[in-house]
């Protein structure tokens, strides 16, 4: 692909959107466009529209969209489901009308059944119902993914989805009230540690397994779509190799240097018990992690603490 290719990334300040913007950078991309929320709130049609009629972006890439754990979508159902669909409706649609060719959905690994078979394999979306915790945004974000699909059918462009597993890295969310887990616990235990190594309440059993990929792997996948041209219409993205939250737990209590006890508070919801991605499909194309989880956590917890003072609304430099 031409290094020139205007592209635009939808969400570009986010976790995982700024990560996409580094790394096209340093590969030497130099036509991207952005738009923080406050500039371009894609919840509104008429804005997204006039806004990829002006741009004319030749790919787009949507890294935009109302994330967060269990505790925010269980109480916020309404603008998990409403806002996750019109912010990837107006991006898909305005891209097919302006005749954008080549458009990059991000799903997740929680959109697949509660209950399905592991590892998961991309066949088994829609197979059975889903984990009740996080059903709104599932839901959108499957709706996401089949009107990729409709279009990649129906018109031959190249929408393809990926589904990212659990993801983590610079720029990640560490306020406890919206947080995925694995940031939550990096501050929990630096906290603790810095109030002389106090006792670490964490949620659920500790039993569900999980896996974990460093944010700029993500990107490079991102990358390698968008250079490649994917013959299907969605790819797992993720290590291939999970852990229990215990064993995470323990990990990030050592990165950390907490000395203190982990109390597992087992009145809180665990979530699926297992969720590990086949990421063969991707192997297969030649895409594979390269950061391993210790030195991903390392790299986090070393940018958590460089940042301390403004982790919650970090701006791109
Ligand atoms: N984080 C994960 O573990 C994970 C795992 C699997 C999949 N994903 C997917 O990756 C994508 C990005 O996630 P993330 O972790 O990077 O989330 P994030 O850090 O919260 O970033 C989300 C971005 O979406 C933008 N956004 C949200 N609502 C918007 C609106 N109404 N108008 C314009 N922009 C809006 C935000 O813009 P502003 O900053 O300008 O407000 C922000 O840049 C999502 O599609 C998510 O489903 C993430």
């Amino acid at each position: 692909m031409n290094k020139n290719t205007k592209i635009y990334i939808a969400g570009h300040k986010g976790m995982v959107g700024s990560a996409i913007w580094r790394t096209l950078s340093e590969n030497g991309f130099s036509n991207l466009i952005g738009a923080s929320s406050k500039e371009l709130d894609l919840r509104n049609q008429q804005a997204v529209r006039d806004f990829i009629k002006k741009e004319n972006p030749e790919v787009i890439i949507d890294a935009a969209a109302r994330v967060g754990g269990i505790l925010a979508n269980n109480d916020f159902p309404y603008q998990f489901i409403m806002e996750n669909m019109q912010i990837q409706n107006n991006l898909i649609d305005s891209a097919l009308q302006n005749d954008v060719d080549k458009f990059i959905f991000l799903g997740s690994s929680c959109i697949y059944p509660k209950l399905a078979p592991q590892p998961l394999k991309e066949e088994y979306l829609l197979t059975d119902t889903l984990e009740p915790t996080n059903e709104w945004y599932a839901i959108a974000k499957i709706t996401g993914v089949k009107t990729c699909q409709a279009i990649r059918n129906q018109f031959g462009k190249d929408y393809v989805s990926l589904m990212p597993t659990n993801l983590y890295g610079t720029y990640d969310n560490f306020d406890l009230n919206t947080s995925h887990v694995l940031p939550a616990m990096i501050r929990k235990f630096h906290e603790a540690k810095e109030n002389n190594h106090a006792p670490v309440t964490l949620w659920g059993s500790g039993l569900p397994m999980r896996e974990f990929l460093f944010v700029d792997d993500m990107a490079k996948a991102v990358v390698f779509a968008l250079e490649n041209k994917l013959p299907d219409y969605l790819y797992n993205v993720g290590t291939g190799e999970d852990l229990t939250i215990k064993e995470l737990a323990e990990i990030i209590q050592e990165i950390t240097g907490h000395k203190g006890e982990i109390i597992w508070d087992s009145t809180k919801p665990d979530g699926t018990p297992r969720k590990l991605m086949d990421v063969s499909k991707m192997h297969e194309l030649g895409w594979k992690h390269q950061v391993d989880l210790k030195e991903g956590i390392q790299k986090t917890y070393n940018w958590f603490l460089e940042n301390t003072e403004n982790f919650k609304q970090v701006k791109l430099k």
